[in-house]
């Protein structure tokens, strides 16, 4: 063993919100694995906490307990940001690391490497260089501002690269290595949870998805915030479900807006079942059998492309142009006519088919912490 691996201080790896962790889950397995082993340590900045949104997927994804957890919680942006920050610079004073290794573009993302390279400690970004060019995304603020000074950053997509260049980003940092997010639809394809199974969990009757099915989530404030907005949407899913019907696993800002505006009687229980935030092996199960899938999420876009589901994205503009050029994913905004025309289109079978993308093939966790290494080992090349 050289020198440089006998001293190599621990990875501070970070997670906060629930798209995080089926990133990180992959990651730490390969660093664990990676000849010689690199040392992690797990951070939780407690930005989403609660079983349905964190715990369940902790246990899901086979992430171990979190070696410190800053338990920030809910807040508007500032407050929430400023809260990591504030708790995660004495942690980083604490322990150390050779590298803060940050994933995503939630705001735990930004706050822990604002901390990090103020204090002279590398950070890495897994998922850098995705744009949708859309500022009032909070999401693309954190993106932008996390790339211009994350020391190295890792692409899933080759794009990616183009847009970083344009931001006068040497590309000397960028290294492509594929998406780690497959990483985990692939260690996890086996274990999927029936979807069957998962209404019988809710008490729902398992009829729903005997035939075909299509999966629902929301939770973009730009859709579920405004109350025409999300009246519209709410609307529009209940002319799809006269046709298709409809399982919707609501994120709580979407539930808890629905009963704020009233708006609960849209949906005919017949026709939509409605559940809490499912587990990640519940949702692989439910858009694994599914005619189609109907979301906002960036995640969602990037897995029923490698699972070959049809997705209809209910947003303007997508930081993923890959799950559309080559993957199953279709742009449809909130124009209601594009939408049952691509659901009717689906639903005679025309769906878009897509090809599975290059390096999103079950192994970008593994060229990461094989790049890690000798970036923090230059000593070892
Ligand atoms: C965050 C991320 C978004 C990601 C989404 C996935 C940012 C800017 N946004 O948005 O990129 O796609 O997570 O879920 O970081 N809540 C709970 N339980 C929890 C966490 C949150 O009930 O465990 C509720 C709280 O009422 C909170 C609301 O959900 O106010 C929204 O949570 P928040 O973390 O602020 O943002 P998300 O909309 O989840």
């Amino acid at each position: 063993m050289t020198e440089a691996v006998k001293t190599l201080a621990p990875v501070m790896c970070v997670v906060g919100a629930r798209p995080n962790f089926m990133k990180m889950a992959p990651i730490l397995r390969a660093l664990a694995s990676h000849e010689p082993p690199i040392p992690a340590l797990l951070l939780h900045t407690g930005q989403h906490y609660d079983t349905d949104m964190s715990k369940k997927l902790f246990v899901d994804l086979g992430l171990p307990q979190p070696d410190i957890n800053l338990e920030v919680g809910s807040g508007s942006h500032a407050v929430q940001t400023a809260e990591v920050m504030k708790r995660f610079e004495p942690t980083l004073d604490e322990h150390k690391p050779s590298c803060v290794l940050v994933v995503g573009d939630v705001n735990s993302t930004l706050a822990c490497t604002l901390v990090a390279v103020k204090k002279g400690v590398s950070v890495a970004h897994v998922e850098a260089g995705l744009r949708s060019y859309d500022r009032k995304m909070p999401e693309e603020i954190n993106r932008l501002l996390t790339d211009q000074v994350a020391d190295r950053l890792y692409t899933t997509e080759r794009s990616a690269a183009d847009n970083l260049a344009r931001e006068g980003i040497d590309l000397a940092r960028v290294c492509f290595a594929g998406n780690v997010m497959i990483d985990s639809v692939e260690a996890s394809r086996a274990h999927a949870r029936p979807a069957a199974q998962t209404l019988r969990d809710h008490s729902l009757d398992p009829a729903l998805v005997a035939g075909r099915y299509g999966v629902v989530t929301l939770h973009r404030p730009s859709n579920v915030d405004d109350p025409q907005t999300l009246k519209h949407l709410l609307d529009l899913l209940a002319q799809v479900s006269r046709d298709l019907p409809l399982v919707f696993a609501m994120h709580p800002r979407t539930r808890s807006n629905i009963e704020r505006f009233g708006l609960q009687a849209l949906l005919d229980p017949a026709r939509v079942a409605v559940l809490p935030p499912q587990g990640y092996l519940e949702m692989q199960g439910l858009m694994g059998g599914a005619t189609l899938v109907l979301t906002d999420s960036g995640g969602l876009q990037e897995e029923t492309t490698a699972l070959g589901v049809p997705c209809l994205t209910l947003r303007e503009n997508t930081e993923r142009p890959i799950t559309v050029e080559q993957g199953t994913n279709t742009l449809i905004g909130l124009d209601g006519a594009a939408l049952l025309a691509g659901v009717a289109e689906i639903l005679a079978g025309k769906g878009k088919q897509g090809r599975v993308p290059e390096f999103w093939d079950g192994h970008a966790a593994e060229r990461i912490a094989a790049d890690l290494y000798q970036w923090l080992t230059p000593a070892s090349a």
